[in-house]
């Protein structure tokens, strides 16, 4: 039988929402469901890959068969990716970090008060995981061991100015790295549903892949993407 495109491949996959805590029973989230970095561990899986799951909160549990380890704040999930991403021969940004946190988290749980003034929360801004691990990987040189293919998400809305493909391209620059998947985000679009319509983006300048449908359509073309882009 012909062989598996991604046989001999380890695939490190970010997936769900990470949590900021603000005191102990509150927190800062998002509404990632963490589906569409499920259905990319499953095609990965099925085309022969190996793969380490960084998983933050989903809605549903990691699917059977992967390397999984946990994380709820942005920076635990940094340490998490970090650890994953060495000796991978790609990383998959689909989780949904927190850009800020609470500036600070306060023990005990914030209270209403008559005489004191209502709270204001300070954020400040959490670590690009993914632009600082592309910066790793440009430190190391050629003895490094960070993937030599990095994808990363962008959830975008589009405006009167730029379109949400112009905001993509800028991004994947930004970012550095190899891939970008950009899908249009919007009170009811994408998150916590099951279909997904999506662009990638190649920063070698290869023709845009578009892919829409289910979520496990979607992360097939990824996953061809991916196979196509350490084919060369
Ligand atoms: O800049 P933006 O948050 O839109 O970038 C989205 C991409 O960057 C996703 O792949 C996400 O996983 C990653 N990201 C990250 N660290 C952050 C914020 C986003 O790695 N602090």
């Amino acid at each position: 039988p012909a062989e598996l495109p991604l046989a001999g491949r380890i695939l490190a996959i970010s997936a769900g929402g990470t949590r900021e805590p603000l005191d102990p029973v509150r927190y800062l989230g998002n509404r990632s469901s963490g589906r569409q970095g499920i259905a990319l561990a499953k095609a990965a899986m099925a085309a022969g890959a190996r793969v380490r799951f960084i998983a933050a909160h989903m809605d549903q549990p990691a699917p059977e068969g992967v390397e999984l380890s946990t994380a709820s704040t942005a920076r635990q999930l940094q340490a998490a990716v970090n650890e994953a991403a060495r000796g991978a021969d790609v990383l998959i940004m689909s989780a949904a970090v927190a850009d800020f946190r609470p500036a600070e988290y306060v023990d005990s749980k914030i209270k209403k008060s008559d005489e004191h003034a209502d709270p204001v929360i300070t954020l400040v801004r959490n670590p690009d995981i993914l632009a600082l691990l592309v910066a790793d990987r440009a430190a190391q040189g050629l003895v490094g061991d960070l993937p030599g293919l990095i994808v990363g998400f962008a959830a975008e809305t589009g405006d009167a100015e730029n379109s949400v493909l112009e905001y993509g391209a800028a991004k994947l620059a930004r970012k550095g790295c190899e891939l970008l998947v950009v899908n249009e985000v919007g009170e009811n679009l994408t998150f916590g549903t099951d279909e997904n319509s999506v662009t990638i983006l190649f920063a070698n300048a290869a023709e845009p892949v578009h892919a829409a449908g289910s979520k496990d359509d979607v992360a097939a073309a990824i996953i061809a993407a991916v196979a196509g882009a350490l084919r060369g």
